[in-house]
């Protein structure tokens, strides 16, 4: 078990519009009065609902709302994007950064991603920022440089201080969407290697403080066994967060 405080975050992805997230938090919501753990709970609905979001949690204090993408861009002519500046009117608190649909499908590069970075942490927002490798690099025996590529330009000119507001998410490429999730062996080691990453970079001090989520087919039934190991501090998950008794099977897993 770790002794930081667990991070518990819904990915939606592209799903639910306005309509389906004010039913799910209508449905979630009532729950919590029966969660007895101290996990943080974050929700990151598609940008267009995100209002809604912030609307029905109406303040209630132990949800917070992240977005999926943000523009490492200020306000302008940049058509399609949303920045910063926008996500803080909505009081948002965390954006993820770097996960592997944005890189693979959208190209995204550790540089692009390093620049969304900066501009999420110089807003005052709070990046959860996702790492993974695909199969192929982990039977290749290109785990630890792949992750450690990742985690050096994606995180290159981020101080000391400033990390402090970073999550980390390791999310096995090979894991995500796929009902395969990482044995809790296979993921613990990943976790010890990637906060040993952040010590090299840093120090030992940061190293221990940095929250490290584990991603890729999370579920209730195998939530409890991932989330005691001593350096996976929270989940990031999709499939299973988007119905709200499944979701809340992970948070009592916690
Ligand atoms: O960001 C969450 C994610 O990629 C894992 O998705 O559906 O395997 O829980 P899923």
């Amino acid at each position: 078990m770790s002794s930081r405080t667990l991070i518990i975050a819904a990915n939606w992805k592209m799903n639910k519009g306005p309509q389906e997230t004010s039913d799910f938090l209508n449905a979630f919501i009532p729950k919590l009065d029966g969660f007895t753990g101290s996990a943080d709970i974050v929700i990151a609905p598609p940008f267009i609902s995100i209002p809604t979001a912030v609307g029905t949690l109406g303040g209630h204090s132990s949800v917070a709302v992240s977005a999926q993408n943000v523009s490492d861009k200020d306000n302008g002519a940049f058509t399609g994007e949303v920045s910063t500046d926008m996500l803080k009117e909505l009081h948002v608190e965390y954006v993820i950064l770097g996960h592997s649909e944005r890189r693979s499908i959208y190209d995204e590069t550790d540089a692009i991603i390093n620049a969304k970075v900066k501009k999420t942490i110089a807003a005052g927002l709070k990046p959860i920022f996702c790492i993974g490798e695909t199969l192929e690099e982990r039977e290749g025996g290109k785990l630890e440089s792949v992750l450690r590529t990742q985690i050096t330009e994606g995180l290159k000119d981020v101080s000391d201080a400033d990390l402090a507001n970073v999550v980390i998410a390791y999310e096995p490429v090979w894991a995500i969407g796929t009902g395969v999730t990482a044995t809790a062996e296979q993921a613990q080691d990943t976790h010890k290697f990637v906060r040993s990453v952040i010590a090299d970079l840093y120090n030992t001090t940061a190293a221990e403080a940095i929250r490290i989520q584990y991603g890729g087919s999370v579920k209730p039934a195998n939530a409890a066994e991932l989330l005691g190991q001593p350096d996976i501090d929270g989940a990031l998950v999709g499939g299973a967060a988007l119905d709200p008794d499944s979701f809340f099977g992970i948070l009592e897993n916690s």
